[in-house]
């Protein structure tokens, strides 16, 4: 942009040259031809400009305070940027309104296409509807956008089988298959915002392989706090999991009652919960599951104190999406593998779903540091 003012202003002062009429026949010969020469460079430099803003795709990401966020935008620029594509990245601070205000200017700029990981999938509100009156293809990121037509493809992982996994984990590891008759278990449940329709698929996935044991007794929970709502965590907060958590293991397990496991959505809220019972209990330590694989708790990961993570490969979701924007910007069919479980109430909503792999002490090296996703460093393994 700087370069095509130069130009601009090289070719008023030529202009100005002319105009002033006293130059000799031949200068002015000359002078016609710097003026034509810095004409067709200024063309060529606009046509340069018009040629990116034409391949601009606007990224919006919920916030920088949570580690998945900046590895999945990261890695999704690069990724676009190496197809060719410029990216407007931008983070809001877990602030809908700042994520609107964004959206209105990715739109504004020219964007043709927008990924939108929301902050929460049913408050974007009007904004999506001028994407779409600008024919602006809109890609749910990781969350599904709720109530809005103007979605027209998700990328995300299999989040009902994000549950699954943390749900066989407690299984396995309570040898759940083979409890001795009469044997109880006690555990504890947490999950995300209540404005992620991830946290649907991530519980109700998870409690699809415990209620079989919920039914049979062998499964219960001292705390009563069953209810997705009851065990929701506004922003997927991890001061608000460990406050939860201490209120818990203060009401029901101080006396010497045995936490045998939490089922926890995520890292975000295993590291409250792992605060917490750093905090205010002596018992056995429970199985606690998590999921993302964060940096923050893979020392609790080595040190037994947070069994499993479900680690989900930030790189092959955003190359999946750097697929998806490609398509739609040659025109062609976006890859998309499920046309039946994601409904965002105004119908199914086309979905690409990424293969997440459970992560323990067993498995770590292989899957965070040999897939090159960590270094060895940086996980202080
Ligand atoms: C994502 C999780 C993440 C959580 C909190 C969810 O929508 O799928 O990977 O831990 O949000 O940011």
């Amino acid at each position: 942009m700087k370069k095509l003012l130069a130009l601009l202003l090289a070719l008023v002062m030529v202009l100005g040259l002319v105009a002033c009429g006293n130059t000799a026949e031949e200068t002015v010969e000359e002078t016609v031809e710097e003026v034509e020469e810095t004409v067709e460079e200024v063309v060529e430099e606009v046509e340069e400009v018009v040629e990116e803003g034409g391949n601009l795709v606007g990224v919006a990401m919920p916030t920088k305070d949570l580690q998945r966020w900046n590895q999945d935008g990261e890695n999704m620029k690069a990724q676009l940027e190496a197809a060719g594509y410029s990216v407007d990245l931008q983070y809001a601070a877990n602030d809908i309104a700042t994520q609107v205000s964004q959206l209105e200017n990715m739109i504004a700029n020219g964007c043709e296409v927008l990924v939108i990981a929301s902050i929460d999938g049913e408050a974007l509100g009007s904004v999506l509807d001028q994407a779409k009156a600008a024919e602006i293809p809109v890609i749910a990121y990781d969350r599904l956008i709720m109530g809005s037509d103007a979605v027209s493809y998700y990328a995300t992982f299999d989040n009902w089988n994000v549950g699954v996994k943390q749900g066989e984990y407690i299984v396995k590891a309570l040898d759940l298959e083979n409890a001795a008759e009469g044997t109880t278990y006690n555990i504890e449940y947490i999950t995300g915002d209540p404005g992620d329709n991830n946290i649907n698929f991530f519980f109700d996935g998870a409690i699809s392989v415990l209620q079989p044991y919920i039914d049979a007794g062998i499964l219960v929970t001292p705390s009563g706090q069953t209810e997705k709502a009851v065990v929701a965590t506004p922003g997927w907060a991890t001061d608000a999991a460990q406050a939860r958590f201490e209120s818990i293991l203060a009401s029901y397990y101080a006396d010497g009652t045995q936490l045998d496991a939490v089922l926890a959505s995520n890292d975000s809220t295993a590291l409250g919960v792992a605060n917490a019972l750093a905090s205010s209990y002596t018992g056995n330590y429970p199985v606690l599951t998590g999921q993302d694989c964060d940096i923050a708790n893979v020392p609790n990961l080595l040190a037994g104190l947070q069994a499993m993570s479900v680690f989900k490969d930030t790189r092959t979701l955003a190359g999946k999406v750097v697929e998806m924007v490609d398509a739609l910007m040659q025109g062609a069919e976006p890859p998309i593998n499920d046309t039946e479980t994601y409904d965002n109430g105004t119908g199914i909503i086309p979905s690409f779903l990424c293969e997440p792999v459970a992560c323990d002490i067993d498995n770590y090296v292989e899957i965070l540091i040999d897939s090159g996703y960590y270094t060895a460093e940086q996980i202080g393994a």
